[in-house]
């Protein structure tokens, strides 16, 4: 990690401005938001627990949602602020702005070791637009602007990248939470130079959401498994029959081409060759999958739609995974969301815990595979989850994240 972080850094009485990534899941009931999944809340508390213990004062910045400049009231913080309290066993402040005058107030009556969540950030148009005058009213009178928010690090945001411009030409200080130095050792560090065999299990809907990821694993990965709706335009590509899975019909090119590398590479390289397939119908207007099988073949039928990969293909990954010293997961093996399809996915996970119990590495790129785990129970089983989604998508593409970037050096 060559960004400084917390830790680098004296925090002693300093006034701090925190971003922390608390888009978590929310739903109503009984009238009230409630919150799903604290797991993005609970992954801050080191760091928290860090700057207040140093006896700083934190105000912490987030969002919710996508409301697009506008006040949304079920994508309030402020359920958050109550989760967070009882999860850090502090109080926290909740400021109904996060600029302006009553902001201010609110960040002035912080006390050492305080701790205050501003309201969502994107309520205000100008967060998203990166605006210049919004980062500085944000920044407020802080000396240190702290970035836990890996999950929103791929943003370009007063947040996530202004603010840290503000602090910066005012000789303030920039540096990296625990949660995100965590993420870029494990997602960055770990896979840099791996232990071998490394192993890469690949899935999710689409070839073009993954393609640029698998090309770079390419060069790094042992073995690559590809399961998901992804798998079938490899199956395109191979001259496989498909039936009415869903297929990138225009990727196909880049399928290929990813094949090829793989075999010029001597990349193990293994898509399904048996699948869960089920009849996609229609029934009073509403989708539904019926008469689910195994298909015992690497042709899908006219008919049906692959839903999960098959036992045969369950087990072929399982052995790969078994030997591997290094694993990245990231996406499902199929619509693991309905329990008729999520046995590809969960023997997945087991086997991911399975090897980690032995030795080995296993790091869980974010998004739906962290879903599917924790469904599984197997959550606290993995060596790191990441908080990311698209973040940890781009950064595993390669790419430079603005709000890592914005950060000091060490
Ligand atoms: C996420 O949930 O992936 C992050 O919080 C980023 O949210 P966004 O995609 O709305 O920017």
């Amino acid at each position: 990690m060559t960004k400084r972080t917390i830790n680098d850094i004296d925090l002693r009485g300093k006034r701090v401005l925190a971003r922390v990534d608390y888009n978590v899941p929310m739903a109503r009931q009984d009238g009230a938001m409630v919150i799903n999944d604290d797991t993005r809340i609970r992954a801050t508390l080191p760091t928290l627990r860090t700057m207040t213990e140093s006896g700083a004062k934190v105000v912490l910045a987030a969002h919710l949602g996508r409301p697009k400049g506008e006040r949304v009231q079920s994508m309030s913080l402020r359920p958050v602020a109550e989760r967070l309290s009882e999860l850090i066993d502090q109080p926290v402040a909740f400021c109904e702005q996060c600029v302006g005058q009553t902001a201010a107030k609110a960040t002035t009556k912080l006390e050492d070791s305080g701790l205050l969540l501003l309201e969502n950030l994107r309520y205000h148009a100008e967060e998203e637009a990166n605006d210049p005058g919004f980062a500085t009213e944000l920044a407020g009178d802080a000396e240190v602007y702290v970035n836990d928010a890996f999950g929103a690090a791929h943003r370009a945001h007063a947040s996530t990248a202004g603010v840290a411009d503000v602090l910066n030409d005012r000789g303030g200080q920039s540096v990296a939470g625990l949660l995100m130095e965590r993420e870029l050792q494990f997602l960055g560090d770990e896979l840099e130079s791996p232990k071998r065999p490394f192993v890469v299990i690949l899935g999710g809907a689409k070839v073009s959401d993954k393609i640029k990821v698998i090309d770079r694993l390419l060069e790094k990965a042992n073995t690559i498994l590809i399961g998901g709706a992804m798998a079938y335009t490899f199956k395109l590509a191979k001259g496989l029959t498909v039936g009415k899975s869903l297929v990138e019909r225009d990727k196909v090119d880049v399928a290929l081409a990813a094949l090829d590398k793989a075999a010029k590479r001597g990349v193990q390289f293994l898509i399904p060759t048996d699948n869960v397939v089920a009849m996609p119908t229609e029934i009073d207007g509403k989708f539904a999958f019926g008469d689910h099988r195994v298909n015992d073949d690497e042709n899908i039928p006219d008919e049906v739609e692959g839903v999960d990969i098959g036992p045969k293909s369950v087990a072929a990954f399982s052995e790969a995974i078994a030997g591997a010293r290094t694993i990245l997961w990231n996406g499902p093996m199929g619509i693991f969301e309905d329990e008729r399809f999520a046995g590809g996915t969960f023997a997945v996970a087991k086997a991911v815990c399975e090897v980690t119990t032995n030795g080995a590495k296993s790091i869980i790129g974010g998004g739906d595979s962290v879903k599917a785990l924790n469904k599984a129970g197997l959550g606290d089983q993995v060596t790191f989850m990441s908080t990311g989604g698209g973040a940890s998508l781009e950064f595993l593409e390669g790419k430079e994240l603005p709000g890592v970037a914005a950060l000091a050096d060490k």
